[in-house]
């Protein structure tokens, strides 16, 4: 193994220490195959998330730049946009979101409890428009503004995915492989799979620290048709990053997250429900629900490589779950 290189990059001590690996042993039970879960949802700032890794990386940066501000977007339940404007507190920064209504609710939570209502009480300053069509470039705009007014603003990217973000997640697969060393001989890892940082940061890891594990991204808002070239994209980025050559095969299953990008269906519904009963564990409607209906299916179906201990990879959102009521 040689990850060596990720100990070059500045990075702040948001999170600072592993997050649990846990087995869930009613869960497994029920689906009479051994699972385990990453606790990446107990990361400990502002209700948690995969972003906060990321947000390691990333803020490390913009501080080392001297910005005041950072500035993202996303949807207006994003849990991305809420770890950012958390962050942006904790550090004493301005932060300015750039966000977007996906299905064109006008259901009162969404547009105003859950992640939204987390984003006032950080103080974060937010700006609505009809669509991120061409995200990178409406962020880049938004900068010019935010400099023209006198800040010094730091963008990132929506989902924070990037190679420097997803670096977050090659450290989460190092935390993976030392918790699971002589415990664990892992299969399969599950994990959702959207703006695909944490997908890719993890292919890229796994494939040093544990190759023999079949790596699944669930896809929550593309076919593997769109996603797959993301995913490449992203893992050859980080494998470049960090001077390392990244072969291992991008798996997607895309047969969990219709009708839409968040949009709930029955399958992610039911798996909220069943890891609520069996585990007392928080899943949301837009992630993690439907890449835990993906594991549970992938299951019963035979899909995964073996019959061998499966984790899958919480990467958090419980907060939407509060602007989803009363429609799930
Ligand atoms: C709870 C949750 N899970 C998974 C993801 C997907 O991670 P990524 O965007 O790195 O693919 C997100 C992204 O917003 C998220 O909020």
């Amino acid at each position: 193994m040689s990850l060596q290189n990720l100990t070059r990059f500045a990075r702040l001590e948001l999170i600072g220490a592993p997050t649990p690996l846990e087995y869930l042993p009613r869960l497994s039970d029920y689906l009479g195959r051994e699972i385990y879960i990453k606790r990446d949802d107990v990361t400990p700032v502002a209700m948690g998330g995969n972003k906060l890794r990321k947000l390691e990386f990333l803020a490390a940066e913009a501080l080392r730049e001297g910005a005041d501000t950072l500035i993202t977007a996303g949807a207006i339940q994003s849990n991305h946009v809420r770890q950012t404007a958390a962050v942006a507190a904790k550090l004493g920064l301005h932060c300015v979101a750039l966000l977007e209504n996906p299905m064109g609710t006008r259901a009162e939570n969404y547009l105003s409890n859950g992640n939204r209502l987390l984003l006032d009480l950080f103080n974060a300053q937010t700006e609505m428009c009809d669509a991120l069509t061409d995200p990178d470039a409406q962020l880049e705009a938004l900068a010019t503004r935010v400099e023209a007014q006198g800040f010094r603003p730091y963008v990132i990217p929506v989902g924070g995915s990037n190679a420097l973000g997803a670096l977050g997640y090659v450290e989460s697969a190092l935390e993976i492989a030392q918790q699971c060393e002589g415990a664990v001989d892992l299969s399969s890892v599950v994990v959702a799979s959207g703006s695909a940082g944490t997908h890719a940061g993890l292919a890229v890891g796994l494939e040093q620290l544990m190759p023999e594990v079949e790596l699944v991204g669930v896809t929550v808002s593309r076919t593997v048709e769109q996603q797959k070239p993301k995913v490449l994209a992203l893992q050859q980025a980080v494998a470049q990053t960090l001077e390392l050559e990244a072969h291992a095969d991008i798996i997607l299953w895309d047969d969990y997250f219709a009708p839409a990008y968040g949009v709930p269906n029955d399958e992610g519904m039911e798996a909220v429900k069943l890891l609520a009963r069996l585990e007392g564990i928080l899943l949301d409607p837009v992630y993690t629900g439907k890449a835990m209906a993906g594991l549970i299916d992938g299951i019963e179906q035979q899909r995964f490589k073996d019959n061998g201990p499966i984790l899958f990879v919480h990467t958090g959102g419980a907060p939407a779950l509060f602007a989803y009521h009363p429609h799930i």
